[in-house]
């Protein structure tokens, strides 16, 4: 639970989207803020689309109070346009997640793809020795993730889509390092791979997925998902019975959070086994 004191003291951060009430990032930097000692208060806010310019309106002229936030869907793509200086990141993505005031300017970057090597990096050290890597699905989450791996020096990689032209419009934005492909050629591409990433809601909440047939992938590649309910989805269960090394996705979701509260708070927090088990029980509890 908030602790309603601490509501005055020290800056005050949002997160906001529209519905908001599933999202557990207050429950993130909550924990932090509390683990910390850090005065200071984050909450959500749900802001419909129409509203939106007005809410960052206040931010930027600090009515709201509010040093700063993270933005879900659907204001992803609104916060970069109404950004002041949107960095490189979101420029190259059309979306920012993360927003700060600076100076009397509204700040703002994408901190998806940084959460998705954050949590390789703590889970599988050594797993960007890959040379290639195969990312299916061509969605936003998938957009933020192959310009991570792009910019960590992965030299090839395949990105297979249901809908080819999807992932054709998608790597022509990341140029000569990225390639499209059916999902007709996904065993093909998968030989050599170093990594393999489900970008899909493809066994999200319990749904069934397709069977993979990982053995094309190097003997010590690692698969990974950017869905985390169920932890252990059908792909990574499937991966794991073929021998693979799996790392779930719940680690980018609290890697992603790690920027924002250092802008905001000035601290630079650390992503625990303590605050993965709050929130794989506030998983268990919806
Ligand atoms: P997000 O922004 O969360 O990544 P999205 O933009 O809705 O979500 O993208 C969902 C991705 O999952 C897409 O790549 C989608 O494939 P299409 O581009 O062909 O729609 C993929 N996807 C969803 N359901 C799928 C299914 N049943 N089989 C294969 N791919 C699926």
């Amino acid at each position: 639970m908030m602790d309603d004191s601490r509501e005055t003291f020290g800056p005050r951060a949002f997160v906001t989207g529209f519905p908001i009430k599933h999202s557990r990032s207050p429950l993130i930097h909550g924990y932090w803020l509390k683990t910390l000692g850090v005065p200071g208060s984050y909450r959500a806010q749900e802001v419909a689309p129409i509203d939106f310019p007005a809410f960052v309106a206040s931010l930027k002229s600090g009515e709201s109070g509010f040093v700063g936030g993270n933005v879900t869907i659907p204001h992803k793509e609104m916060a970069f346009r109404l950004a002041d200086d949107p960095d490189t990141l979101s420029e190259e993505l059309g979306a920012s997640n993360t927003l700060w005031m600076e100076e009397g300017r509204l700040k703002a970057t994408n901190t998806d793809g940084r959460g998705f090597t954050a949590n390789l990096d703590e889970k599988h050290p050594g797993w960007d020795k890959a040379q290639s890597a195969v990312v299916l699905g061509a969605g936003g989450a998938s957009r933020s993730i192959i310009q991570a791996l792009r910019d960590r020096g992965i030299k090839e990689i395949h990105l297979v889509n249901r809908t080819i032209e999807r992932a054709k419009e998608l790597s022509d934005r990341f140029g000569q390092s990225v390639n499209a492909h059916s999902l007709a050629a996904l065993s093909e591409v998968m030989h050599g791979a170093g990594l393999f990433v489900n970008t899909t809601s493809l066994g999200m909440d319990g749904e069934d997925a397709p069977v993979i047939d990982f053995s094309p992938l190097l003997s010590d590649a690692v698969v990974t998902d950017v869905v985390y309910v169920p932890l252990k989805t059908p792909f990574l269960v499937q991966a794991e019975q073929q021998g693979f090394a799996v790392v779930d996705g719940l680690g980018m979701l609290l890697h992603q959070a790690v920027p924002g509260f250092e802008k905001w708070f000035g601290h630079r927090p650390h992503v625990d086994e303590k605050l993965r088990t709050l929130i794989i029980r506030d998983m268990d509890k919806h």
